[in-house]
C-alpha cells in the first residue's frame, strides 16, 4: 500500500495508541515501532515524520530507552511529546533537571505564535490549557533550539529548532484536555511534515481487497464469524476481494440476545460468500446444564465452541487461509509488530490449532477500531452491526447468575431487549458505552394484582469507558430507569424486581461473571 507514514516510536508511554490515532484521524498512515528499531530500517521506511512519545522514565536514569544521535542526521521532521522532548534535549546537549515544582493535569500554557508548529496552528491563541505530567523538565534547551511555549512552573513547555525541523513539547497534544492538541499534531504531520492526508477509508478497502486477491489467489479461506464488529468487518472485506472462495461459520451457541442470531445471519445474506449458521444452543445448553461456577462456565462453552467449529471445519475440508479479525492494538500490545503475532484464540475460547490451514490472513492488522467501523460503513455493513457494542464471548450466559436454563435465556433476552429499546427511545443509546441486563438468581416476593409472588431480581447494568479497563456507572435519569422498570415487571414473567447497578470498574467489573 503505498501512502505517506509517519512512525511513532514507542518510549513506553501510556499514549502511544492515542497520538497513532490522532495521527490518522488526521488523514495520515502512522504506525507505532519500538524504540529498539533499528535507526536504518527506519531511514529505510522513509516516513515523512518520526514522534518520541511519552514515557515514564527520567532520560537520566541508565536503563531509561533512548536513542541514537543518528536519527537526527536523517533530515527527517521530529515531534518529541512529554518524556520525547526531554529526549530531544538530553541527546542533542541540553539539559534535564528534576522539577521543583512537577505538573500534573490542567495547566494554563503560553505560546508564541511565531513558532512554526504553533503558527501552524489552526485557532491557537496566546493561551490556552495544555495537559502535563512530568516531574522533569528541560532546564536549558540545546544550541540551535529555541523556546516556543512555557507555564508558570516549567520555562520550556515546548522549544524548537525550525532549520532542522525538530519540534518538542512538554505537554500531551494527543489527550482531549489539551485545547487545540489535534491542531497542533496537525500542524506537525501536515503542515511540517509534508503529508497530503492520503489515509482515507475508501482507499484502505481498495488496497487491502487487492492485496487479498493477490494473496489468496483462487484457493479457500475461512473465518469464524462472531458478530461482533472486528470479525463482520473482516468477513465484509473478504467477501469483496474472494467472494464465494471464502466461508463464514458462525456458530450460534443459543447465548445470543434476542434476534441477534438471524441479525447477523441476514447481514450477510447478501455478500456472496459462504456463510454457515450452526445453530447449537442444544449442545451447549446440555454441556452447561448443572453448572452454576462462571469460570467453569467460561471454560465448557469455550471448548464446545472448539468442538463445533471442528465438525463444521471438517465439513468443508483442508482450506489454505484461516482469516481473523485482528486488529491494530491487539498488535501494538503484544509486541509492536516487533514478533509475529498470530491471535490464536476467539473471544469464546481459543480456535483450533488442527484445523487444516496453511496460513493466516488478517486484513485489519493495522487499523484501530474506530476505522475499523468506518471501513464496515465503507463496504455496505448495517449500523446494527458497525455500532454493535462489546458483547463477551459466552454471550448471555455469564449474564444469567447461577444455572442457565432455557426459561431463564427467555427473561433475559426479553428484558434486555426491552432496556436496550429504552435507552434508544431515550437517545442515549450511543451514550453509554455498554448497557445490558443481567438476571441474579435472587429471587424475592412481590405483589401483583391480589396475588403474592416470589419471582427474579433483574439487574441492570450501564457503564461508561474508553477502555474497558476501568469504567463508571452511567448516571441515567431515574425517570428512564423507573420507565425501564416499570415495562419489565409488566411486560416479562417472572421478574419482579429491578435494581441499577451503581458500582465502578474496579472494583467491580463490567460483567457480572
Ligand atoms: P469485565 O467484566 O472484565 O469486562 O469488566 C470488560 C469488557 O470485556 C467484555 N468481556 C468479554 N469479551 N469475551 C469477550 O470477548 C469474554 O469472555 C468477555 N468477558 C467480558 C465485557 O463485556 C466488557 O466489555
Amino acid at each position: 500500500m503505498s501512502h505517506q507514514l509517519i512512525i511513532v516510536l514507542d518510549f513506553g508511554g501510556q499514549y502511544n495508541q492515542l497520538i497513532a490515532r490522532r495521527v490518522r484521524e488526521c488523514g495520515v498512515y502512522c504506525e507505532v515501532w519500538s524504540h529498539k528499531t533499528d535507526i536504518a530500517k527506519i531511514a529505510e521506511a522513509k516516513p515523512a515524520g518520526i514522534i518520541f512519545t511519552g514515557g515514564p522514565n527520567s532520560v537520566y536514569d541508565e536503563k531509561s530507552p533512548h536513542i541514537g544521535k543518528e536519527i537526527f542526521e536523517l533530515g527527517i521532521p521530529i515531534l518529541g511529546i512529554c518524556y520525547g522532548a526531554q529526549l530531544i534535549a538530553y541527546t542533542l546537549g541540553g539539559t534535564v533537571q528534576t522539577c521543583t515544582v512537577s505538573e500534573y493535569g490542567k495547566t494554563e500554557t503560553c505560546y508564541d505564535r511565531s513558532s512554526v508548529l504553533f503558527g501552524g496552528t489552526d485557532g491557537l491563541p496566546e493561551s490556552a490549557v495544555s495537559w502535563m505530567s512530568h516531574t522533569d523538565y528541560v532546564a536549558k534547551v540545546p544550541d540551535g533550539f529555541r523556546i516556543t511555549a512555557h507555564t508558570k512552573d516549567c520555562p520550556a513547555a515546548g522549544f524548537e529548532d525550525a532549520d532542522r525541523r525538530f519540534y518538542a513539547v512538554q505537554f500531551h497534544p494527543e489527550v482531549n484536555h489539551t485545547q487545540y492538541g489535534i491542531a497542533m499534531l496537525y500542524s506537525f504531520v501536515r503542515g511540517i511534515c509534508g503529508s497530503v492526508g492520503d489515509w482515507t477509508m475508501s482507499g484502505y478497502a481498495k488496497t487491502a481487497i487487492e492485496d487479498i486477491r493477490r494473496k489468496v489467489g483462487d484457493k479457500k479461506a475461512l473465518l469464524a464469524l462472531s458478530g461482533g464488529v472486528d470479525s463482520s468487518v473482516a468477513a465484509a472485506l473478504l467477501a469483496r476481494a474472494i467472494g464465494p472462495q471464502l466461508t463464514c461459520i458462525f456458530v450460534d451457541h443459543g447465548f445470543m440476545r434476542k434476534n441477534e442470531g438471524d441479525e447477523v445471519e441476514n447481514a450477510f445474506k447478501d455478500f456472496g460468500l459462504n456463510f454457515v449458521r450452526v445453530n447449537a444452543a442444544d449442545r451447549f445448553i446440555n454441556k452447561l446444564t448443572g453448572v452454576s461456577e462462571p469460570e467453569q462456565k467460561r471454560k465448557l462453552i469455550g471448548e464446545e465452541f472448539i468442538r463445533v467449529f471442528e465438525d463444521e471445519a471438517k465439513k468443508i475440508g483442508a482450506v489454505d487461509f484461516l482469516a481473523q479479525g485482528t486488529i491494530y492494538p491487539d498488535v501494538i500490545e503484544s509486541g509492536l509488530g516487533d514478533a509475529a503475532v498470530i491471535k490464536s484464540h476467539h473471544n469464546v475460547g481459543g480456535l483450533p490449532d488442527y484445523v487444516d490451514f496453511k496460513e493466516i490472513i488478517e486484513p485489519l492488522r493495522m487499523l484501530f477500531k474506530d476505522e475499523v467501523r468506518a471501513l464496515g460503513r465503507e463496504l455496505g455493513l448495517s449500523d446494527v452491526l458497525v455500532d454493535r457494542q462489546p458483547f463477551p464471548g459466552p454471550g448471555l450466559a455469564i449474564r444469567i447468575i447461577g444455572e442457565i436454563t432455557r426459561e431463564k435465556l427467555d427473561i433475559l433476552r426479553d428484558a434486555d431487549l426491552i432496556f436496550r429499546e429504552e435507552i434508544a427511545n431515550a437517545g442515549l443509546d450511543k451514550k453509554p458505552d455498554q448497557y445490558f441486563a443481567v438476571l441474579t438468581n435472587n429471587r424475592s416476593v412481590g405483589v401483583m394484582g391480589d396475588g403474592r409472588t416470589y419471582d427474579y431480581t433483574l439487574a441492570l447494568r450501564a457503564v461508561t469507558t474508553s477502555d474497558f479497563m476501568t469504567a463508571d456507572f452511567a448516571p441515567l435519569p431515574y425517570e428512564l430507569l423507573g420507565k425501564i422498570s416499570a415495562r419489565i415487571v409488566n411486560e416479562v414473567k417472572m421478574v419482579n424486581r429491578i435494581v441499577y447497578d451503581v458500582t465502578t470498574k474496579p472494583p467491580a467489573t463490567i460483567e457480572w461473571e
